[in-house]
C-alpha cells in the first residue's frame, strides 16, 4: 500500500499534507506557507540554530523530544513525528493569555534575550533539554545543549543561567501528562505504508521496507537518498542543486536498528548520531568525546551514521575512527547484499564504492580486544560545532612492552579518510615506551600524506599537528596521564579505565 501524503502531529491533532514541492524545507513550509514566523532563518545551513524546532518521536517505548534545524530538514522528513514550534509552547497562546512556558519565563527572569532573533531557537533547544529528564543539569550539559545556537548580542551567561534554573526541577509543563496520548497518536501514524508524494518526475518518497526501497531505487537510481539531510539540505539551500527526486530512509523498517554484542556493534544506516553516541562512547571514551563535538544536538538528532559514511567527505568524523576499529560496511542493491571493509569504500575524492541502485544497510564495528589501546583526537578551529581540520585515530595492540599491531587513520589529510600505512609500519614491534620510536613514527607521516591545503588549515600545519598527535597518543598509551596531555576530555575521569 502506498500513501500519497505525509502525516504528523501538531497541537494534539493529526496534520496531513498531500501536496508539496519535494524539496520544500520544513522552515519554508512553516514560514512561507503556514505564516508561522516565530521560527527564524539565520544561516540556512544548520549552524546558527535560529530555526530550531522540536520533533517528538517514540524511542524504546518512550516519547523523546529532539531539537532539529528546520532550515535543512525537508518537510517530508517529519512524517510520523510530533512537531513542536515556538508558537506551541506558551500554555495560553491560543486564548491570548500572557502566561509563558517555564523555559520562556526563565529566559525573561535572567534577561536572556536582547535583540531576540536567536531566542525562539534557544527556547526550543532548552525545551528539549528540559524534557530530557536528566537532573541535575550541569553547566557543561547546558553548554552542550546550546552548542548549536548562536547568540550575537545577549551573551551566553544569562542564557546558561536560565537553562540551569529551569532544569533545576523536573519538567512540569503538562507535556508528560499527555505523553501517553501522544504516543498512541504516533503509533497510529506508523502505518507501515510506503509514502510517495509527487510524480515520476519529481517526488518525495519514504519507503517503509527494504524491499520497497530497493525496488524504488532500481527504478530511479538517480534519486537522492536522504538520511538526515544534514549534508543534502545544504546542497539545496546553499548550492541550489536542481534535485527533484528524494528517497528518505527514515521510515525503512530495520534500518534504524542497533545491535550491541560484546564483540560487535552493528549500527543500522539510519541510526542518528544522537543514538549512536552512547554505544560508540562505550567502545572508547575518546570516540564519545568526538561524538559529543559532532555538530550540535540538532545535527546529531538528524544526521545519520550511514549518511556520514556515504557522503564520503575527507573530513567526515566517523570514518577514521571506525577504520581503525576494523569496521565493515554492509550494502544492498536489489536483492543482492555485500560487505566490504570500510577503508575500501573510499576510492577517491567524493568517489565511493557504491554501485548504481545500492544503499548502505549497516556498519559493523568490532570492539577492541584485550591489549588494544585506542586514541582519537579531533582538531578544529572552534571547539563546538565545527568540522575537523584533521582527525587522527589510532589503535595499537600491546603485548608485553611491544606494539604488535598498529592501525592509524586520518581525516583531513588526503582526498579520502585514509590509513597511515608508513606510520603503522614504523610502529610495529617497537617498544611502546620509547620516545625515539614515537618520533620516528611521526616522521613517517610525511611518506603517507601530502596533506590538503585549504581554508581550514595549511598543509604544513596539518602535517605538524598530525605528527604531534601521533606522539601524544603514544605518550598516553605508554602511561602519561591525559590530564598532562589534554585540556578537555580527560580519560582518567571517563568511564572506561584502561
Ligand atoms: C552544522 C553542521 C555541522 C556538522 N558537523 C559535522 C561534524 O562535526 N562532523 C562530521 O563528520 N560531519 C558534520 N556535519 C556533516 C553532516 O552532519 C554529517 O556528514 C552527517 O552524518 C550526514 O548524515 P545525514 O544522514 O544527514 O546525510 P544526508 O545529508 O541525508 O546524506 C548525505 C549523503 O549520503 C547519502 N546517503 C545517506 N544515507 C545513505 C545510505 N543509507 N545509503 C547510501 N547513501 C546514503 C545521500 O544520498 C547523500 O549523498 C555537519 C553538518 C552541519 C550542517
Ligand atoms: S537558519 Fe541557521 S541553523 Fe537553520
Ligand atoms: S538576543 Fe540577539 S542574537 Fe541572541
Amino acid at each position: 500500500m502506498t500513501r500519497s501524503s505525509i502525516r504528523f502531529v501538531r497541537r494534539g491533532r493529526v496534520v496531513q499534507v498531500d501536496d508539496f514541492a519535494p524539496r520544500t524545507t520544513l522552515l519554508d513550509w512553516l514560514r512561507i506557507e503556514q505564516r508561522l514566523v516565530g521560527t527564524k532563518e539565520g544561516c540556512g545551513e544548520g549552524d546558527c540554530g535560529a530555526c530550531t524546532v522540536v520533533l517528538g518521536r517514540e524511542r524504546d517505548g518512550k516519547l523523546v523530544y529532539e531539537p532539529v534545524n528546520a532550515c535543512i530538514l525537508l518537510l517530508g522528513q517529519i512524517d510520523g513525528a510530533k512537531l513542536i514550534t515556538v508558537e506551541d509552547l506558551a500554555p495560553g497562546a491560543a486564548s491570548g493569555s500572557k502566561e509563558l512556558h517555564p523555559v520562556q519565563a526563565a529566559l525573561v527572569a535572567r534577561h536572556g534575550s536582547q535583540c531576540g532573533f536567536c531566542t525562539p531557537g534557544i527556547v526550543m533547544s532548552l525545551f528539549a533539554l528540559y524534557h530530557e529528564g536528566v537532573r541535575p543539569v550541569t553547566r557543561e550539559a547546558a553548554c552542550d545543549a546550546l552548542a548549536g545556537n548562536l547568540c550575537r548580542c545577549t551573551g551566553y551567561r544569562p542564557i546558561i543561567d536560565a537553562a540551569l534554573d529551569v532544569c533545576a526541577e523536573p519538567a512540569a509543563d503538562g507535556s508528560d501528562a499527555r505523553a501517553d496520548a501522544t504516543l498512541a497518536m504516533l503509533r497510529r501514524l506508523d502505518d507501515a505504508q510506503d509514502v510517495f508524494v509527487g510524480d515520476e518526475d519529481a517526488f518525495f518518497a519514504a519507503p517503509a521496507s527494504e524491499e520497497s526501497l530497493a525496488a524504488l531505487l532500481a527504478e530511479h537510481p538517480e534519486a537522492t537518498l536522504l538520511g538526515g539531510a544534514t549534508d543534502v539540505g545544504l546542497w539545496l539551500t546553499k548550492a541550489l542543486a536542481p534535485l527533484r527526486k528524494f528517497i528518505w530512509l527514515g521510515r525503512v523498517h530495520g534500518l534504524g536498528d542497533i545491535h550491541d554484542s560484546p564483540e560487535v556493534l552493528a549500527l543500522g544506516a539510519t541510526v542518528s548520531h544522537a543514538r549512536a553516541l552512547e554505544p560508540l562512547a562505550a567502545i572508547d571514551p575518546d570516540i564519545g568525546e568526538v561524538m559529543r563535538r559532532f555538530g550540535s544536538n540538532q545535527v546529531r538528532a538528524s544526521g545519520t551514521v550511514g549518511g556520514n559514511i556515504a557522503n564520503g567527505s575527507p573530513i567526515g568524523d566517523l570514518a577514521p575512527m571506525l577504520i581503525v576499529l576494523g569496521a565493515h560496511l554492509e550494502l544492498r542493491g536489489g536483492s543482492e547484499r555485500r560487505t566490504l571493509p570500510l577503508e575500501n569504500f573510499f576510492l577517491a575524492y567524493r568517489k565511493q564504492d557504491r554501485r548504481k541502485g545500492e544503499f548502505i544497510r549497516s556498519l559493523l564495528v568490532p570492539k577492541p580486544g584485550p591489549g588494544d589501546h585506542v586514541r582519537v583526537f579531533k582538531v578544529t578551529k572552534r571547539f563546538d560545532e565545527d568540522i575537523s581540520s584533521l582527525l587522527m585515530a589510532m589503535r595499537v595492540t600491546i603485548q608485553g612492552e611491544r606494539i604488535v599491531m598498529a592501525r592509524v587513520a586520518f581525516g583531513g589529510m588526503a582526498a579520502t579518510p585514509k590509513r597511515a600505512l608508513a606510520v603503522e609500519t614504523a610502529l610495529l614491534e617497537q617498544p611502546v615506551n620509547d620516545g625515539a620510536s614515537w618520533a620516528a613514527a611521526g616522521e613517517a607521516l610525511a611518506s603517507d600524506f601530502a596533506p590538503l591545503d585549504d581554508h581550514r588549515a595549511s598543509a604544513a600545519y596539518r602535517l605538524q599537528v598530525g605528527k604531534n598527535l601521533i606522539v601524544k597518543a603514544l605518550a598516553e598509551i605508554a602511561g602519561a596521564p591525559s590530564s598532562a596531555t589534554r585540556i578537555i576530555g580527560h580519560r582518567e575521569t571517563a568511564h572506561a579505565a584502561e
